[in-house]
C-alpha cells in the first residue's frame, strides 16, 4: 500500500480539484503572461496566460546559470560521430537557426515542414520555429513522396526544411528526388525549400527555390523568442487515421509544456541534469515529446541517436550507448527489445557493457507482451515499465508513476491512469463496464493539458472522437480494468495498425491496393509477428483475366512501398478466388485475421459464400 501513496494521492488531488492540480503543475514553466486559471471550457488549458516553449525549453536553462550543462548527445552509429552540445550551445544554434527562418519571411503561425534524419539540425529546426512561434510539422523519413505531398497540401507550409539524406542501417537513402517529386505533386508550393548536405550524400539544388542551409545559417542573425498564447499550436503532427488522409494532430503550446514538464519529474522520475533517451524517432510522437521537448523543458540531458537497435553495428549498440552517456532513464518501443532478444538471447552484450547508472526502461508505442517484458527484467535487473499512450494524447495516459514512487506492475498491462485522466471502459451502449469486462476505452472529458484540441483543417474529422460517447473521449483501443486497478489494452477497435511500433492504416493500405489496375477487389488486415508485433498482410482477387499472381503480388507491394512509403512494410500479399463476405457484403477481416493468425476459426454464421474459406485456410495451416 505504501508503495503507491504518492501516486494515490497525487491522482486524487487530480481528480477533486484539477484546477489547483494543474495550476500549481502550472509553476514549473516560466511565463511571459501567467495563467489565471488552468481549465476553462470552450478555450482550453491556460487560456490567457503567454508563454514560448523555446525559452523554457532552451533558453530560461541558460539564464538560470546551467548553460554549460549538456543539452543533446548526437550519437550516431550510422555515421561514426558523436557530439555533445551544451545549453548554451543549442540556444546559439537554435537562435540562428530562428534567424533563418525569420529571414525568409516565416512569422508566428506560419507553417514549416520538416522532413530530416535523426540528426541535431532536426532538434535545432523544430526548436527554431517554436521560437518565432511558427508551427512545424515533422514528416517521418520512412514515408514516401504522396504523403510527404499530402502533409504539404494540408499544412501549407512557406518553407520545407530537409537534409541530403537519411541513413537506415547501412543503407543512404537520398532525401532529395523525395522531396522534390513531393513539392511536384502537390498542390500548394512552398516559398524555400532549406537543405543541410550531409557529406554521405550531395543534393543538387534548384535556384531560387532551393537554399543551402548551412550557407544561410552562416550569414543569419540570431533571433529571440516570440510570446504566444498558451493556446496557439506549437506543431501538427499527422497520424495515420481510419482513412488514407492522415490527421493533423495539433499540440498546443501552454497545456504541452506544463504536462510535459510534469511527465519527466512524476511518470519517469527525471531529475534537472539526468541523462534521458527515447530510442525512437523525431517523425513520431514520442520522439516530439521525448527526445525534444520534455527532456529539454525539464533540464535533462536528452540523447539523439541516429541508428538501431540492432545491426548498427550489433545487438550491444543501446547498452553502449546506454553505459557511454551515463543514461539515467530509458524508454523504447517493445519491438526494439524483441530484435536485440532474437540477435542476443543469452543477454551477452548487457553482461559484458552492463548498464551503467540506469534506472528504469519505460516500452511503449504497441501492446508489450509478457516475455518480452520478463526478458528484460531479468537482464536489466531493473523495473521495466510499460506505459501508454497516442499521438492525440502527447504523452503517457496509462502508467506506472515511477517518479512518484510507484513500483506496481504486472506484465501484459499498461498500468494505471496517469493523474489527470479518467478512464472508463464502456459497452456499445455507453455503459461502464464491471471490472474484468472488455469494452471501449474512453477518457472523460476535458482531456488532460497537452492531449489535442484540435485536427488541423479537420473539425468534423475532430468531432468524430467524441460522438460515439457522449462527453468521452474514444481511444479507438479496445481493453479491460482488473480485479487489483491494472489497465489492460487488448487491441484497436478500428483499422489501425501497430507495426514495429509505427502507427498505420490497414484502410489506407486497401484505398492503396484498390488502385492497381489488375485489382477487383481487395482486403489489408493485421496478421500478429513475433518481431515487430505486428504486420500488414493483403488479399486481392483480380480482374476477370488477369494472370501471372506472382508477378502481380509483387507488383502491390512495390505499390504499397511506393505510395506509402517503406514504413508501410506490407510484404506478403495473396491473390486470391474471393474474399469471404456477410450477406450485406462486408468482407469478414477478423475472420481472415483469425485464419492468418494460424487459429483454428469457425465458420462465421453470418459467412456468404463459405466455400471461399477453404482456400485461404489452406494458405494457413492452423498453428500446432
Ligand atoms: N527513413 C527511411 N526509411 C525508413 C525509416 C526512416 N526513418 N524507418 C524505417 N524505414 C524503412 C526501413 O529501412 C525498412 O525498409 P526496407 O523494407 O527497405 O528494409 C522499412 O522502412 C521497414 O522498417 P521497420 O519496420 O522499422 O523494419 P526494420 O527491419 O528496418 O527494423 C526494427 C526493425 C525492430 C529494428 C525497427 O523497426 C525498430 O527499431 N523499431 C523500434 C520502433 C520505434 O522506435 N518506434 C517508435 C515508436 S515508440
Ligand atoms: P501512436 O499514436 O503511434 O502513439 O499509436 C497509438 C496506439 O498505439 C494506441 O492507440 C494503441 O493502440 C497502441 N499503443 C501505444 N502504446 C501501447 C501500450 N503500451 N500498450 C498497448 N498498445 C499501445
Amino acid at each position: 500500500m505504501d508503495k503507491h501513496k504518492g501516486y494515490d494521492r497525487a491522482y486524487q488531488e487530480s481528480m477533486n480539484d484539477p484546477e489547483a492540480f494543474w495550476l500549481d503543475a502550472a509553476t514549473s514553466v516560466e511565463w511571459d503572461v501567467p495563467p489565471a486559471r488552468a481549465w476553462t471550457e470552450g478555450a482550453g488549458w491556460f487560456a490567457g496566460a503567454m508563454l514560448n516553449t523555446c525559452h523554457n525549453a532552451v533558453d530560461r536553462h541558460v539564464a538560470a546559470g546551467n548553460g554549460a550543462r549538456a543539452a543533446v548527445i548526437y550519437e550516431s552509429p550510422v555515421t561514426g560521430q558523436a557530439r555533445t552540445y551544451s545549453y548554451v550551445e543549442l540556444r546559439d544554434q537554435v537562435a540562428v537557426t530562428a534567424g533563418m527562418l525569420a529571414k525568409l519571411g516565416v512569422v508566428k503561425g506560419d507553417r514549416v515542414v520538416i522532413y530530416m534524419p535523426m540528426i541535431p539540425e532536426t532538434l535545432f529546426a523544430m526548436l527554431a520555429c517554436a521560437r518565432l512561434g511558427a508551427i512545424h510539422s515533422v514528416v517521418f523519413g520512412g514515408f514516401a513522396a504522396p504523403e510527404l505531398a499530402k502533409r504539404i497540401d494540408d499544412a501549407q507550409p512557406k518553407v520545407v526544411l530537409t537534409a541530403s539524406c537519411g541513413i537506415e542501417g547501412q543503407k543512404v537513402l537520398p532525401y532529395k528526388p523525395l522531396v522534390d517529386h513531393a513539392l511536384e505533386i502537390a498542390g500548394h508550393k512552398v516559398d524555400h525549400v532549406i537543405l543541410w548536405q550531409r557529406p554521405q550524400a550531395q543534393a543538387e539544388l534548384i535556384a531560387p527555390r532551393d537554399l543551402d542551409w548551412a550557407e544561410q545559417v552562416a550569414v543569419a542573425e540570431p533571433a529571440g523568442c516570440v510570446p504566444v498564447a498558451a493556446t496557439d499550436p506549437l506543431y501538427i503532427l499527422y497520424t495515420s487515421g481510419t482513412t488514407g488522409t492522415p490527421k493533423g494532430v495539433v499540440r498546443d503550446n501552454g497545456g504541452h509544456a506544463v504536462a510535459l514538464c510534469w511527465s519527466m519529474a512524476n511518470i519517469y522520475g527525471a531529475k534537472p541534469g539526468e541523462v534521458f533517451w527515447a530510442a525512437s524517432d523525431v517523425g513520431w510522437v514520442v520522439g516530439h515529446s521525448y527526445i525534444v521537448y520534455a527532456p529539454l523543458l525539464a533540464g535533462c540531458t536528452t540523447v539523439l541517436f541516429e541508428g538501431k537497435p540492432v545491426g548498427t553495428p550489433d545487438a550491444g549498440t543501446f547498452w553502449r550507448t546506454i553505459a557511454a552517456h551515463d543514461v539515467d532513464i530509458f524508454f523504447t518501443a517493445p519491438t526494439a527489445i524483441r530484435a536485440i532478444r532474437k540477435e542476443d538471447p543469452e543477454g551477452r552484450f548487457i553482461s559484458e557493457i552492463g548498464t551503467g547508472k540506469l534506472r528504469a526502461m519505460f516500452l511503449a508505442g504497441e501492446r508489450a507482451d509478457p516475455e518480452t517484458i520478463h526478458w528484460a527484467e531479468d537482464q536489466l535487473d531493473m523495473p521495466v515499465i510499460d506505459h501508454w499512450w497516442q499521438t492525440e494524447l502527447g504523452w503517457a495516459g496509462l502508467a506506472t508513476c515511477f517518479g512518484l514512487g510507484d513500483t506496481r506492475r504486472k506484465a501484459g498491462s499498461a498500468g494505471f491512469p496517469v493523474p489527470g485522466y479518467r478512464f472508463e471502459i464502456l459497452d456499445e451502449n455507453g455503459h461502464s463496464v464491471p471490472n474484468g469486462q472488455s469494452g471501449s476505452v474512453t477518457v472523460k472529458l476535458p482531456l488532460a493539458p497537452g492531449n489535442y484540441a484540435s485536427l488541423w483543417n479537420n473539425p468534423a474529422g475532430y468531432a468524430k472522437a467524441f460522438e460515439t460517447f457522449e462527453g468521452y473521449y474514444e481511444t479507438g483501443d479496445a481493453g479491460h480494468i482488473d480485479a487489483d486497478g491494472f489497465v489492460n489494452i487488448m487491441g484497436r477497435t478500428d483499422d489501425i495498425i501497430n507495426v514495429a511500433g509505427h502507427r498505420l492504416s490497414t484502410g489506407q493500405m486497401e484505398q492503396i491496393v484498390a488502385t492497381h489496375p489488375a485489382v477487383a477487389e481487395g482486403a489489408v488486415i493485421g496478421v500478429d509477428d513475433v518481431l515487430k508485433g505486428m504486420i500488414p498482410m493483403a488479399f486481392v482477387v483480380l480482374k476477370a483475366g488477369q494472370s501471372g499472381h506472382a508477378a502481380m503480388e509483387k507488383e502491390i507491394v512495390a505499390l504499397v512501398r511506393d505510395e506509402l512509403g517503406p514504413v508501410a512494410a506490407l510484404k506478403q500479399v495473396h491473390v486470391v478466388d474471393a474474399l469471404p463476405k456477410t450477406r450485406s457484403g462486408k468482407i469478414l477481416r477478423a475472420t481472415l485475421r483469425k485464419i492468418a493468425n494460424g487459429e483454428d476459426v469457425a465458420t462465421p454464421p453470418t459467412i456468404e459464400n463459405p466455400d471461399v474459406l477453404r482456400q485461404i485456410r489452406e494458405l494457413f495451416p492452423v498453428a500446432a
